[in-house]
């Protein structure tokens, strides 16, 4: 048997075996992006090389036939390809589901981590050195918390390995491996299109089998249900990369949504069961502000504009840049916590002062116009106290839910001069996790208060609403039918 990793498989193996400092490899990416089948191959070397004896492996996963089905079948399949005869070099005790090598008398047990009967608890009677978990989005963090305090076997070789498709910034993984930093860990990233091996065809068979196929300006070829893509070529050979997963699985991934290719084709964080997201057939790729803009840029090139939601518990505040072509960039968004809503907008006043070197009175503000009710215990609008103490005047307007709604997919779709007309930088992860799925309405067409993600919608609907709603960029716009700008191009 001989399996030729990937460069990504490889990144993982390595880390594994060579970086003893890496406590924790947390192995994040796309569908098939082939973090399993590289689990295997390293169960194998962990299970017949002399260096690893009388190792306490433990591979898990949610549900127990899922783990049999998966990790535990394809080990004992590429055992057998190996000539590693059960019985002979190793023995499978399934009643106590564990599987050991005679020689090396490495062990290693496989248990379902299900939150049902509490069934991780079963992890309590070992010790491992080793921890392979796969798709660990689906048990708790509870089990994981279990799991890891079990990783405690003296041995001179320790490691564990958590395999997953990427979570919303939500999901416990996300917040205590990456926002949290959980310590002696390293994240490992990878797309469904890091999938692939290198290989040389000759040129003849590919010049007479292979068909071209063109997505996002990328050309691949295509053989039987396999897509290649040309590197170089070397005398009568082509060089190129040869995916791993079948071209049509490809190209029905590369038809969904955006907010789905970049979590599971991509690799990205995120949700990406999100259809029902307000905006997510509008929100796309080109909605991703990839630029820079420095508080000096902000200073001479932009126009800010500030959105605000008042409210006790989450206080939402939105930044928006105006380039000289009415295009509109989200480039900062605050949320603040059991704070009222003058300390709240004293924080953003100081973050517009650090952040952005503004001062308040340059920035254009909008807020929602409930703000300007007399306020039951003093008589004075929440409007009427930021402007006594900050002396900044917020603009209200009333701003139709289902209008506003529509103005924004509107802007997200709509081009200025090759670029949307609104577009959001990632610098402001909760408004991008909105556009692509989070900001939500029920059956009734109302948003739905989740008291997080609404309150970002609100300040960005009434900054919107108050900056876009009167078109004053389509003074800018240039109509040209399409066939006119492709005779151009020709
Ligand atoms: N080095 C390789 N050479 C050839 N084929 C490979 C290689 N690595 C993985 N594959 C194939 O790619 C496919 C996807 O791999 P795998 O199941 O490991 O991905 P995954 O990241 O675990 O997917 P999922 O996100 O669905 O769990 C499988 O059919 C596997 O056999
Ligand atoms: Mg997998």
């Amino acid at each position: 048997m001989s399996i030729v990793l990937t460069d990504k498989q490889a990144e993982i193996y390595n880390t594994f075996f060579n970086e003893p400092d890496t406590r924790w490899i947390l192995s994040v990416g796309g569908k098939g992006s082939a973090k399993t089948t590289v689990s295997v191959i390293i169960l194998l070397t962990l299970f017949f090389d002399e260096r690893f004896k009388n190792s306490q492996i433990l591979i898990a996963r949610e549900s127990l036939r899922d783990l049999k089905n998966t990790l535990v079948a394809e080990f004992k399949k590429k055992c057998a390809e190996i000539g590693a005869k059960e019985d002979e070099v190793f023995i499978v005790k399934d009643d106590l589901q564990y599987i050991e090598n005679l020689i090396t008398k490495t062990k290693i047990f496989y248990l379902s981590l299900s939150d049902r009967n509490q069934q991780y608890r079963s992890v309590l009677s070992y010790e491992f050195n080793v921890v392979i978990i796969d798709e660990l989005d689906r048990i708790s963090e509870e089990a994981f918390d279990e799991v890891s305090q079990r990783m405690r076997l003296p041995h001179k070789f320790n490691k564990g390995l958590l395999n997953l498709n990427p979570v919303p910034e939500t999901h416990w993984v996300y917040r205590k491996f990456v926002k949290n930093e959980f310590p002696q860990t390293k994240v490992i990233k990878s797309s469904s299109y890091d999938n692939y091996i290198k290989v040389k065809i000759p040129v003849h068979v590919f010049t007479t089998k292979a068909k071209p196929y063109v997505y996002e300006d990328k050309e691949y070829y295509v053989i039987d249900n396999t897509r290649y893509e040309v590197i170089g070529r070397d005398g009568d050979y082509i060089l190129a990369k040869k995916y791993n997963l079948a071209h049509s699985f490809y190209v029905e991934m590369e038809h969904r949504n955006y907010a789905f290719k970049r979590v599971m084709l991509y690799g990205e964080w995120g949700s990406a069961y999100v259809d029902d997201g307000l905006y997510t057939s509008s929100f796309t790729e080109d909605n991703v502000f990839k630029g820079v803009i420095t508080p000096k840029d902000l200073q001479y090139f932009y126009k800010p504009y500030a959105g605000l939601d008042f409210g006790f518990r989450r206080p939402a505040f939105v930044l928006l840049a105006e380039d000289e072509w009415g295009r509109l960039i989200v480039i900062d968004e605050l949320l603040g916590e059991n704070v009222s809503t003058l300390q709240f907008i004293d924080l953003v006043r100081r973050r517009l002062r650090e952040k952005w070197k503004l001062e308040a009175l340059q920035v254009e503000w909008y807020g929602d116009i409930a703000g300007r009710q007399a306020s039951q215990s003093d008589g004075v609008s929440i409007i009427n106290r930021i402007r006594q103490e900050y002396n900044i005047d917020v603009i209200t307007n009333k701003v139709p839910i289902m209008d506003s709604v529509g103005l924004i997919r509107e802007l997200l779709e709509k081009d200025i001069r090759n670029q949307k007309a609104l577009q959001v930088s990632p610098d402001a992860p909760i408004s991008m996790a909105g556009f692509l799925g989070e900001f939500k309405m029920d059956d009734f067409g109302k948003p739905i208060k989740d008291g997080y993600y609404d309150h970002i919608h609100d300040a960005l609907r009434y900054a919107i609403w108050g900056v876009a709603r009167q078109s004053k960029y389509d003074k800018f716009k240039v109509v040209v039918p399409e066939y006119w700008q492709i005779y151009i191009l020709d």
